[in-house]
């Protein structure tokens, strides 16, 4: 996702962590902000073009080699690469905060914090860009060289679901105000929303690489059910995606928004008490 979207799955978060998991999260971030997961939810995408970052980069994506429109599917040891992948990062990070979220700050060296404070902020990334389609694809490179136009502008499809759906979802909302709406939706289960059923099969920091191939394969699917589901061709000869594709696709990225965003927070709270509710 872009900013807009990995800011709006911070602060969903936000509003489920426990004040427990809260405190220990601002003491690892060494923060006191009111956006405290927010602030720092874009950290790893300026990391990633930084010289000393540039091994990061594969950490925010899964490249499913499969064949879509005719089959969606993520396989682990055929798909996270030598480099790592979003799947391995995310059992890497939690791992890290699981060993050591609950030692006192006064008893950290400068090392020990930079090594925690790091792992924060790549699983509150990760988390999201496992949510979005095209981050566990790829074919064509994740859709970055599926050239598309978007009101009006030359794209490509990936840079579609990354940013500009969402921001025609936000509608002007800024990410806190977004989030709060999305928040809201959770809790009413608008849409059809089945907030129980976005926590069930595993989901336990016992075994991170089951719970994160759950979600990279539940996102994966949306690619042959949604995102691609007309095809490379059609998709590249539909016109402007900011009408109808955009139409008929939205709801997705809502869903994954949110989705990410609740499941970033319950995770954070099964870190630091071992409870989803905190
Ligand atoms: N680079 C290679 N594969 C990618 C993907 N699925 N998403 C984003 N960037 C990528
Ligand atoms: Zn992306
Ligand atoms: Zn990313």
């Amino acid at each position: 996702w872009g900013s807009l979207g990995h800011e709006t799955v911070a602060w969903i978060a936000q509003s489920y962590v426990s004040p427990a998991t809260e405190s220990t999260i601002k003491a690892l971030l060494e923060s006191n902000r009111t956006d405290y997961m927010a602030n720092v939810s874009t950290w790893a995408d300026s990391y990633r073009y930084t010289s000393e970052g540039r091994w990061t980069a594969p950490l925010h994506y899964i490249d499913a080699n499969d064949d879509p429109p005719s089959s969606c599917s993520v396989d682990y040891a055929r798909d996270c690469g030598d480099a790592g992948c979003s799947v391995s990062a995310i059992v890497n990070y939690t791992s890290i905060l699981l060993n050591g979220h609950h030692r006192p700050s006064s008893s950290r060296n400068a090392s020990s914090a930079a090594v925690l404070k790091d792992a924060a902020r790549f699983i509150i990334h990760f988390i999201g860009d496992l949510h979005q389609p095209l981050h566990d694809e790829a074919l064509d490179v994740g859709g970055n060289t599926i050239n598309v136009t978007y009101d009006g502008e030359d794209t490509n499809l990936h840079h579609i679901w990354d940013t500009e759906i969402v921001e025609q979802l936000a509608d002007g909302m800024d990410a806190h105000e977004f989030a709060e709406n999305l928040t809201k939706s959770i809790e009413a289960g608008d849409y059809g929303w089945n907030v129980n059923g976005w926590l069930s099969g595993v989901v336990s920091v016992n075994n991170t690489l089951a719970t994160a191939m759950e979600w990279a394969s539940e996102a994966n699917a949306f690619v042959c059910t949604d995102v691609l589901q007309e095809g490379v061709d059609a998709v590249e000869d539909d016109g402007d995606l900011s009408r109808s594709y955009y139409e008929a696709h939205y709801d997705v990225a809502r869903v994954q928004i949110a989705k990410a965003g609740y499941r970033l927070g319950i995770w954070l709270n099964l870190i630091v008490t071992g409870r989803m509710d905190g």
